[in-house]
């Protein structure tokens, strides 16, 4: 098992180049099965999730070929499989997209019950019930989730709750039914956008992504397409705290600032200076950071996947703060690590209440899930001293080039393996 050594205690300077969105290639990639011809697709972080989903798309028949590093061509023409089972899946949460792409394309999926980071009870009922609307009959049958229909029929689906995969596993099974699909309540995220952009650039009728009601007119056959997907904007939020929490100086690069909206307010309220720029974005910390209160939300409010991130900042923030997740029912986790740095964060249900201390300390500690691992980080290179991070495959899910990116921003990052030794991290 490989783990992150970090020796903290300097500030960040410099410039980072910020990778194409996880959550956005997630979806794009098994929605690449609803097409009639080849497509190419840009952009794509070199992270293990879309790695797995590349080899999952194999599985199914299509022909993947990587042209680049972060440009894959896939042809689905031949991809006549509807089954992705556990080994496939490799416990990820977007393994969940295949029911709606297979659906859309087969009229028939059988897929292992999505996994991911465990914030508790990760429920999927939303994406059953757009399904069964659309015309679906979907059981859990010996452990996978089985779904099949004769035809889909576009329905109206309002969601109970906001939920981004249930908005995009709905978009893609609707994208080729009969007639007209309205999901109401739908999730706002810019990665809901660009599967929309995907989908559109393919042929598809898709209006109101962005907005709470989105409207699918579906069509017949989807052609290729050639598409770049978004910047990250958790990625780039993950480099704008670390550089405030280590009082650095950092440019993120290739970023749509729109996106970064209320990660950028929230770090102005603790102190930080910011210049936006038509693609980048400029963190500055001077001193210690000030206290503030932080909620999440669905999109635009402030971002649950970078809750860990901010509260390693406000664990040194002159002040106590209040952190409370709208999101999630269990995404604390990590406290209890961050505690073992010396933080003095109280978790009561839904809240944090964390009182700033000085500075934190090293420790060895373990990334409880992937944005936990970016903020023991982010913990690592604010305490002075060594900190080693353990369990990081969570982090390699969905950060590219991680430890390469911080080096060049000046920090002392290295990725060591189970014998010691410097492990590279291969793209
Ligand atoms: N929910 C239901 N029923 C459903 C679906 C969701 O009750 O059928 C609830 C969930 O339990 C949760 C809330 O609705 O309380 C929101 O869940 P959502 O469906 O929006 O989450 P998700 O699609 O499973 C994606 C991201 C997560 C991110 C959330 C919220 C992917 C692959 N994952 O998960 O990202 O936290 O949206 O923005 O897109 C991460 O990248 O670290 C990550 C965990």
């Amino acid at each position: 098992m490989e783990k992150f050594v970090i020796s903290g205690g300097k500030p960040l300077k410099g410039r980072v180049h910020i990778s194409g969105a996880k959550n956005a290639a997630v979806a794009i990639l098994p929605a690449v099965l609803l097409s009639d011809e080849p497509c190419i697709i840009e952009n794509l972080p070199q992270i293990s999730d879309v790695a797995t989903l590349l080899k999952a798309l194999s599985s199914l028949g299509a022909d993947v070929k990587m042209i680049n590093k972060s440009t894959v061509e896939i042809d689905p023409r031949h991809a006549s499989y509807f089954v992705v089972t556990k080994e496939m899946a490799q416990g990820m949460r977007a393994s969940s997209y295949f029911l709606g792409a297979l659906l859309g394309r087969h009229k028939r999926a059988r897929v292992a019950p999505p996994g991911g980071c465990d914030f508790g009870v990760r429920p999927i009922d939303q994406h059953i019930k757009g399904f069964e609307a659309l015309g679906a009959y979907v059981a859990i049958e010996n452990g996978m989730v089985d779904a099949r229909a004769s035809s889909l029929q576009g329905a109206s689906v309002y969601l109970d709750v906001v939920s981004v995969g249930a908005t995009m596993n709905i978009m893609l099974a609707a994208v080729k039914a009969s007639g007209l699909t309205v999901i109401e309540n739908a999730a706002r995220e810019p990665h809901i956008v660009d599967l929309a952009n995907f989908l559109n650039s393919m042929g598809a009728d898709i209006m109101g992504a962005g907005t709470g009601v989105i409207k699918i007119r579906g069509v017949e056959h989807l052609h290729g397409t050639q598409y770049s997907i978004i910047p990250d904007q958790i990625e780039a939020g993950t480099y704008m705290v670390a550089a405030a929490a280590t009082g650095g100086d950092v440019t993120v690069e290739n970023v749509t600032p729109k996106h970064l909206e209320s990660i950028i307010a929230k770090l102005i309220e603790t102190g930080a200076e910011i210049e936006e720029y038509d693609e980048a974005v400029r963190v500055k910390m001077n001193g210690r950071p000030r206290r503030c209160n932080i909620k999440t939300m669905p999109h635009p409010g402030f971002p649950t996947d970078m809750q860990p991130q901010i509260a390693t900042l406000l664990a040194i923030a002159e002040g106590t703060s209040i952190v409370t997740e709208g999101v999630w029912d269990g995404r604390f986790r990590y406290v209890e690590q961050l505690t073992l740095m010396g933080a003095d964060i109280q978790v009561d249900g839904k809240s944090a209440v964390i009182t700033g201390v000085d500075k934190l300390k090293p420790a060895p500690v373990r990334a409880v899930d992937l944005r936990a691992g970016a903020a023991m980080i982010i913990a690592g290179l604010m305490a002075e001293g060594i900190t080693e991070v353990e369990e990081i495959s969570h982090i390699d899910r969905g950060y590219e080039l991680i430890t390469e990116k911080f080096s060049s921003l000046g920090a002392d990052i290295k990725r060591i393996d189970d014998y010691g030794n410097l492990a590279a991290k291969l793209a």
